[in-house]
Parts: C-alpha cells; structure tokens; sequence
C-alpha cells in the first residue's frame, strides 16, 4: 500500500515541480572570460571576444552562429583539428599574438565562410599544403611576424577568392619560395616587407602577367632588383621603403613600361647613391601621382629630378632634416597638389614657393616656425594648410591674407595666446578651425562676425576661463564646438545664443559651476545632439530653480559624470534632466550621488542608455525608472548596492545589457531575470555570492546555453559559509542540492503519508461503517449514472428483491415466496434463484435492487450479523435517497429491541421512519400482514414519505 499510493502520489507532484523548475523565460549562459554580446555594440553579429585572457587552447564550446571570432593575444600554441568544427557561418577569426606554431591538418576545413583570417604574431614556421583546406572564400590573410621560411608548393591553391595576404616579417630569403603565393589568380594586395629577400627577380616569381595592384618589399636587404618582363602590368602601388640597405644595388628594370601603371611609391629610407635613386625614378616614371621620399639622408638633391616627374602631384619629404629649400628645384614641382613636409626644421617659406601655384595643401606640422610666414599668400589655390606643433605665437589680421579657398586650417600644438576679431576675416570658406593645444586665454571677437561657413572648431586645451555673449555669434553653421580642457568657470547667457546649427558641444574638464546651468545659457541649441558636461564642478546645488537644459529640445547625449571634488556628496536635483524628451543616453558616473528622485526621469521615456556607476545607490526604488520604458543598457557598476530586487517591479521590458558589477550582491532572484525578457548581457563580475541552494538556480540557469549570456560567471565567488569563501559558484554541487530537494520532498511526502496512513486507521477504526457504506453509495450511485437512460424509462424486472440471509431461507421460500408469486402474483426476485452466475455478487445484488421496484428485507438476528444483507440495505437506501421514494420494506421475522439494534444504527434508523411489518406479531392474523405486504408492493410514489430523503441523510 505504501508504495503504491507513493508512486500514484509523487508522480504527478513530480511533473508539477519539474515544469515549475523548467518553463522559464530568460535562460542563460557564459562563456567564462569570453563574451559573446558586445557591450559596446548594440546589435549585429555574433561575435565572440576572448582575447587577451591567457587561454592556452581554443574555447571548446564556440557558438555555433558566429560570425566572429577573437582570441587575439593568447597563448594559444596549438591549433586543433576539431577547434573551429561546424561553425559553418565564421566570416572573421583572429588568432593574432598566440604562440601558434602547429595547425593541425583540417582546423579549417569547416570554415566555408571565412573571409578574413589573422594569424599574425605567432610561431608559424611552415605553411603545408593542407594548412588553408577548406578556405575557399578566404579574402583576406594575414600571417605577418610569424617565422615563416617554408611555403609549400601547394598550399594556397584552395583559394578562390583571395585577395590580400600579408607576409611580412617573416624569414622568407626569396620570391622563389613565395611562387605559391603569387600564383594565386584573385591576388591583389601582397605584403612581404620585413623579409630576407636579397633577389627580387621577375622570372623567380613569374611568367605570366599577374593582377597584382598592391606590393609592399620594404624594409627587405634587396640587392639585385630585376625585372625582366611585364609581370606587373595592374601594379598601382610599390612600396620599397628602407629597402636596398646594401650599397651595391643592381637596379635593373628593363622596360619603363613595366611599371606604366604604378601611381604611389614609397621610398622612405632609401639610401642608396643619387644615380641609383634616379634610376627608381626613372623606372616609375610613367603615371606617378603619389611619391614619398622620407628620411632619406639626400632627399633636397632628390627632389630636383623628382619634380620633373610630370605626373607628380602628391609628395611626401618628412623627416629630412630640411632647413631650406632654396636651390633644390622645388620651384619646378608646379604640378604638386599636396606637399607634406612634416618633421622637418623650416622656419620660413622661401621663394620656392611662390611657384607652387597648384598646391592645395600644405603641411608644415612639426617644424620650427615661429610666425605663418606671409609667403603663404600667394597659395590662394589652398584649402588645407597645416601648421601643427611649431613654435608660432600670433595671428595677425594679414596672417592669412586673402586665402579664400582655404577650408582647413590646423593650427593646434602652437604658443598662440591671442585671436584678434580681424585674425579669420577673410576665411570666408574656412569649414574646419582646430586651435587646440595653444595658450588662448580670449578670443576676442574672433568669431563675432565669422567665418560664416565654419563648421567645426577646435579650442580644446587653452586657457579660456570665460565664454561672453558674443564669442561666437557669427558662427551661424557651427556643427561642433570643442571646448574641453580650459579653465571655463562662467559661461554668459545666449553665448550660444547664434548656433543653431550646433550638434556637438564638449565643455569636459572646465571649471563650470552650477551658476553656469541655467536655461539662458544654453539658448539658441535647439539642434544639439551631445553635451559633454563631464568633469567640471557641477550638481553641487540640492535644486535649480528651472530645468537647466530646457532649451535643449534635441539633446540626445548627456554627461556629467565625474564632477569634482569627486568625493563629496553630491545630488542630482529632481528637475535637472526634465524637458529633454529626446534624451537616448545619460552618463551619470562618479558622483556620489546616494538616491535618485522619483522625477528625475519623468521627461526621459527615450533614454535607452543610463549609467549611474561609482555612485552610492545602496537602494534603489523601481518607480525611478518607469519612465524609461526603452532603456537599453543600464551601468550599475561600483554602486554600493546589495540588491537588485528594485528591478522586478521597474518594467524594463527592452533591457538587454545589465551591468552591476563590483556590488555587494550576494544573491539574485530568479524573478529579477523573469522580469528582464530582453536580457542578454549581464555582467556581475566583482560581487561574491551567499553560496547555498538559493543560488542552486542561478548556477542551473547560467549553464543553460541560451539567451542570456553572463560575463566571466565562472568567476564568481563565494562569501559565505565560511568553509566556501572563494570556493567559485559555479562549482557548487547543485546535483547535491537537488538531492537535499528530493530528499526534503521525500521526506515531506512520506511524513505526508504516515499522517495519512494513521488518519486512514483511525477513520477506519472509529467510522469504518460509515466509510463502507458511502463506498456503497458511491457504488449505488456510479451505477445509477450508468443505468441511466438506459433503463430508466423501461419497466422493472422484479416487482421486489428479497434480501435475507441464508438461515432465513426456510420463511423466505414456504411462506414468502408462496404468498407473494403465487397469490399475490408479484414477481420476486431471490438471489439464490436469479443472479447469474460469474457476475460479482455485489453487482448481482446491486442489479437485483435496481432491477426490482422495491426491496424487501427480512430482517432477524442472522440477517444483521450478515455483512451481505447490510450492503443490500445499503443499495436499497441509496435508491430510496435518489429517487425519492419508499423502495425499501423492513420484514421483521423476529421481535428486535430496538437496543439490540443499536449496533446496526443504520438499521435503526431505517426502522424508526420506514413502514416496517412484524412476522411475530402478524401470526395471530397473518392475512393483516400480507394484505399490509401487498398495500406496500403495491404503492408507487409514496407521497407519504417525502421526508425519506432526510431520513436517509441523517442515517449517513
Ligand atoms: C585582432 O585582434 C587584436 C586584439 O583585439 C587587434 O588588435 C587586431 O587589430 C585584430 N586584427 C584584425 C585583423 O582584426
Ligand atoms: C620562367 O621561365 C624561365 C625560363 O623558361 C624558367 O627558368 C623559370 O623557372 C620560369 N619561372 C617560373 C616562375 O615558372
Ligand atoms: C620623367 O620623364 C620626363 C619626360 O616625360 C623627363 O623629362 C624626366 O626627366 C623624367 N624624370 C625622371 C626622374 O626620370
Ligand atoms: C590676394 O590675392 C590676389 C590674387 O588672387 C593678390 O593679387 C593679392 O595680393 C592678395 N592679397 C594679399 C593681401 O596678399
């Protein structure tokens, strides 16, 4: 018995609690120190980030969706046949900085989709032939600073689409061994700088033409460069950079033809005889538009012959060591547009220039000019002109004379300390100003009337410590205004007053208070989209008495994070981000702030980005953020916070990213992730964990691979109990959790079970009739239901069914009987006569009552010790209870006291309200009895009994 009612009892109890432990929403997963989801990234491609973690081996369980790998900057030393299987969708993989120096045979054979992939900085000495297999769609390959020497000779036939590869710095001697590589059909872009090629000859590459667009040779010890056919026909770009190191060059082109179409050279470093460079030049003399000539030790007796290249129209001179250029012939390169003379030691513009006519830039940056020399006025064909990190200390009003093309203007690293109002009068198409770095302190009406076109200005890193109402009212198509790192304290109404095309401002790291943030201030920005407020001393106020950005109707992107003096208390006023409908990220981080008003949001249902890390949240209330319906990515890093359980009841059905690192969480709530059905990146590294079968979900939850990924969870600590401080959570035994589960639940359900087997004894003990009379009851009344509309209609069998016991048989068949077949005529049914045989006694009995109109009960000692006898009394009330009518006839053959009946109390009861006849007391005139026998068989609706039906309750 107690097995059974175990098994019928725990089993659906077990179904119950296994669906309730199942059907959850949000699953989750991790990949330990690897990430799947970018925080820094919205949506995209799946792309898996492991790099710099110090893995030794590729991660076994790799997404099998992605798209990108990185495991960049490991140690890995061994590719393995099986590391990258099935992941027949990877377009990336960057291996780059591990310690490979053995791919096996296969690794890539699955990567039918790679287009890209990095094995650079590794310890490759040898590509086999079956290294690529596999790599049909490769485009891009790179395996630069390996160690290579070896290239097998078949071993970059596989691909198709190839496009780019990159080998340098490796330790290939010659182009010979490279043949595999230049026999690729689809190759454009080759790279074999840092190599040890001595020989560079056309006939050791190849015969035929190649397609080849992009060759980089530098830095590689060429001695004999020769090239005898036209192998090169489409080659655009050479660059042979700090090559031919060896005085002894054998330049040998055969043909100025070979070259026609190279149009960019770089020759940094080429240091060989002026013969010999005039012979490089000679060779690309064709369509030469772009040619550098850096850091060489005689570049000014170079750059004579090389302005009569007459397609020139690019030259790079950086790093010469010039001082002047009169006499070099730079007067003849007329045809240069762009001049770069970066890190030379000019300090003047000599004549030279006046004839360059044609420049359109210039760049000067990292000279030694101490003043924009007026020469620069004849350049009116310039629109970019550079002079970063020189020593120039004014702008007069001539400085840039009539330079009305001039779009470009970089100015930054210099001692300017001034702008007059006249210094940019005449830019009249100036678009982009960057005087960052310089020591202005005022800008004194600089940009009061213009440059009207300008569009982005660069003051960063001066020393202004004022904005007045007029500083850049002429700027009417100003896109950007860069401010940050000055000493800007006071900022007067409307000084913004005229951009109304500004889109980003950044006052970062200026001395701001809150003085400064009021609505008047920031007028006329209806447009803005970014304001950089960051690290000024701000949000001291406990109110403003309007809503500061009021008038920023299209601001997208705030921060005012870090405000110093960091440590102090600081608050965010409850209006201080109201009427910023547009709002998408707020950056609130390190301020110290304790509690956020219920306000502070109201205005900001766009916000899909809000950082509060470094404050001091230790609560927070849900009703804070239900005005950020769309939030995104929430940053709670470093917020004091000991739970998390605000965001059950905060709504933030859209968050995806949910970063609460370094907190004092020691557990989660399964309905804090219930709550979160976008989740997809949580990050809860730096908390340690209350470790015990609280938790046993979390654990579960996180090694379901599914939707949720949980960064570095296998880092995760324990706090408590003490024996399991810095045990990690995740390996915690949950299956003995489980156990404990099952066992506790086997333990309730067997207390359970004794509880009810005791209670079951002690019912059947005290009210054991009662139980099996309503067992009869219930039979009754199943068969009922059965017999009904099947036979309710039709007449009965039987006029009654006698029910007596078997040493009552004698009265039942000589006296009964005779009377009531043969005289009366009512038809009788017995059940010695009339059950059939085989059938269930009970179902004979109760088919005999049901079978009958009425029942009659010939009742005497034998008969109520007669288990039998009772249940047919049983049926026969029952019918009586559910028909509602007087079916049943008590015959007593003996004189029962009625204190004898008291056992059989059913009976007694039955006695007490039903018409019951007495055999004994019917002997002195038996006709009276049967005549009475007869009126009872006779009766049909017994009117006269409509009590019955209570009578019949209270007998239960
Ligand atoms: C490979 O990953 C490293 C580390 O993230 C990165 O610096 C490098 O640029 C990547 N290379 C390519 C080709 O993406
Ligand atoms: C090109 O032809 C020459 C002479 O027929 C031969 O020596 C050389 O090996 C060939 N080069 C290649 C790359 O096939
Ligand atoms: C380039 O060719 C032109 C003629 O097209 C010639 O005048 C010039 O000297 C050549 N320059 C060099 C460096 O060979
Ligand atoms: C302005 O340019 C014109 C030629 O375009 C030139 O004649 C004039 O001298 C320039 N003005 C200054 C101040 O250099």
């Amino acid at each position: 018995m107690h097995t059974t009612v175990h098994r019928w009892f725990t089993a659906p109890l077990c179904i119950t609690l296994y669906t309730v432990i199942c059907i959850s929403h949000v699953t989750g997963f991790t990949y330990g120190d690897c990430m799947v989801h970018d925080p820094k990234q919205f949506r995209g491609h799946v792309k898996f980030f492991c790099n710099k973690k110090n893995l030794k081996q590729v991660p076994p369980k790799l997404p099998l969706d992605v798209t990108d790998i990185n495991i960049a900057h490991n140690n890995i030393s061994v590719i393995k046949s099986g590391d990258f299987q099935n992941l027949i969708h990877l377009g990336t993989l960057n291996i780059s900085r591990n310690l490979i120096s053995c791919v096996e045979k296969g690794a890539f054979r699955d990567l039918i989709s790679l287009t890209e992939l990095c094995l650079s900085e590794n310890r490759l000495t040898v590509i086999t032939n079956e290294f690529f297999n596999g790599l049909t769609n490769l485009k891009l390959l790179l395996l630069e600073n390996n160690s290579i020497s070896t290239i097998e000779n078949s071993s970059f036939s596989v691909f198709h689409h190839l496009e780019c590869v990159k080998l340098s710095g490796n330790k290939l001697r010659d182009v010979e061994s490279m043949q595999p590589v230049f026999r690729i059909q689809t190759l454009n872009v080759l790279h074999i700088a840092h190599n040890n090629i001595s020989i560079f000859h056309s006939t050791d590459i190849s015969n035929k033409s190649l397609r080849l667009q992009v060759l980089n040779l530098a830095h590689n010890p060429i001695n004999i460069f020769r090239i005898s056919a036209d192998i090169f026909p489409h080659l655009e770009a050479v660059d042979l950079s700090f090559c031919f190191s060896n005085g002894g060059l054998k330049w040998e082109v055969l043909n100025t033809d070979f070259f026609k179409n190279v149009k960019r050279l770089e020759m940094a470093g080429v240091n060989v005889s002026e013969v010999k460079s005039n012979a490089i030049l000679q060779a690309f003399n064709k369509s030469l538009a772009q040619l550098t000539l850096s850091a060489v030790h005689r570049a000014k007796s170079l750059i004579n012959s090389t302005c009569l290249i007459p397609t020139l129209t690019e030259f790079t001179l950086r790093d010469n060591r010039i001082r002047n250029l009169t006499g070099t012939g730079l007067e003849k390169c007329f045809q240069v547009k762009v001049l770069d003379l970066y890190y030379n030691s000019l300090s003047n513009l000599e004549n030279v220039f006046a004839s360059l006519k044609n420049l359109t830039s210039l760049q000067l940056g990292y000279n030694n000019f101490s003043y924009i020399p007026n020469m620069i006025h004849n350049l009116s064909m310039l629109e970019t002109l550079n002079f970063v990190f020189n020593q120039i200390e004014k702008l007069d009003c001539f400085t840039f004379g009539n330079l009305t093309n001039l779009k470009n203007l970089y100015l930054y690293g210099n001692k300017i300390n001034m702008v007059k109002d006249c210094v940019f009068k005449d830019l009249i198409n100036l678009k982009s100003l960057y005087l960052g770095t310089n020591h202005i302190s005022s800008l004194g009406g600089a940009f009061k009337n213009g440059p009207a076109k300008l569009e982005h200005l660069e003051l960063s890193s001066n020393s202004l410590s004022s904005l007045k109402t007029d500083d850049f009212s002429g700027l009417k198509s100003l896109s950007s205004l860069r401010l940050n790192d000055n000493k800007i304290k006071v900022i007067d109404n409307g000084t913004f007053e005229a951009l109304s095309s500004l889109r980003v401002l950044n006052l970062l790291s200026n001395k701001i208070t809150d003085e400064s943030l009021t609505p008047d201030v920031f007028s006329g920005l209806s447009n803005l989209l970014q304001l950089h407020l960051q690290k000024n001393h701000i949000l001291k106020k406990d109110s403003f008495r309007k809503a500061p950005f009021s008038h920023l109707k299209s601001l997208q992107w705030l921060s005012v994070l870090s405000q110093s003096p960091h440590k102090m208390k600081s608050f965010l006023p409850s209006n201080f981000l109201w009427n910023l409908t547009h709002l998408q990220s707020f950056w609130a981080q390190n301020l110290g702030v304790k509690s956020l008003h219920v306000d502070l949001f109201k205005d900001n249902t766009q916000i899909t980005e809000l950082a509060l890390s470094g404050n001091d949240l230790t609560a927070l209330s849900p009703d804070i953020f239900l005005p950020l319906r769309k939030l995104y990515k929430l940053y709670l890093e470093e917020t004091h916070l000991k739970t998390l359980d605000f965001l059950v009841q905060a709504n933030l059905h859209h968050l995806y990213y949910l970063q609460v690192s370094k907190n004092q969480l020691a557990s989660i709530n399964h309905s804090i992730i219930q709550s979160l059905p976008g989740l997809r990146l949580l990050d809860m590294r730096g908390n340690t964990f209350t470790c015990d079968c609280s938790m046993a979900w979390f654990i579960k939850w996180v090694e379901e691979d599914d939707l949720t990924e949980v960064l570095a969870a296998n880092k995760y600590e324990c706090n408590s109990p003490p024996n399991l401080i810095e045990t990690k959570l995740l390996k915690l035994d949950v299956q003995s959790c489980n156990s404990q589960d099952t066992a506790f639940f086997f333990y309730i359900s067997s207390f359970l079970l004794v509880l009810l087997t005791l209670f079951t004894s002690l019912i059947y003990h005290f009210l054991h009739r009662q139980i099996v009379y309503v067992y009869y009851l219930f039979l009754a009344f199943l068969y009922d239901y059965k017999r009904q509309g099947s036979s309710k209609s039709c007449g009965f069998q039987y006029d009654a069914f006698v029910s007596y016991n078997a040493h009552d048989e004698l009265w039942v068949t000589s006296e009964l009987l005779p009377k009531l077949e043969g005289e009366q005529g009512w038809r009788i049914c017995l059940h010695h006569q009339d059950f059939q045989p085989g059938k269930p006694i009970v179902d004979n009995i109760v088919d005999g009552i049901y079978g009958s109109r009425k029942t009659i009960c010939v009742i005497s000692q034998h008969y109520l010790e007669s288990e039998w006898c009772s249940r047919e009394v049983q049926v026969a009330s029952f019918r009586l209870f559910d028909e509602k009518k007087d079916v049943l006839i008590l015959v007593f053959l003996e004189d029962i006291p009625t204190y004898r009946l008291s056992p059989y109390y059913r009976m007694r009861s039955l006695v007490k309200k039903c018409t019951y006849l007495s055999w004994p007391k019917a002997r002195q005139d038996p006709r009276v009895f049967w005549e009475k026998l007869r009126v009872a068989l006779g009766a049909r609706r017994g009117s006269e009994e409509e009590n019955s039906l209570s009578d019949v309750q209270n007998v239960l």
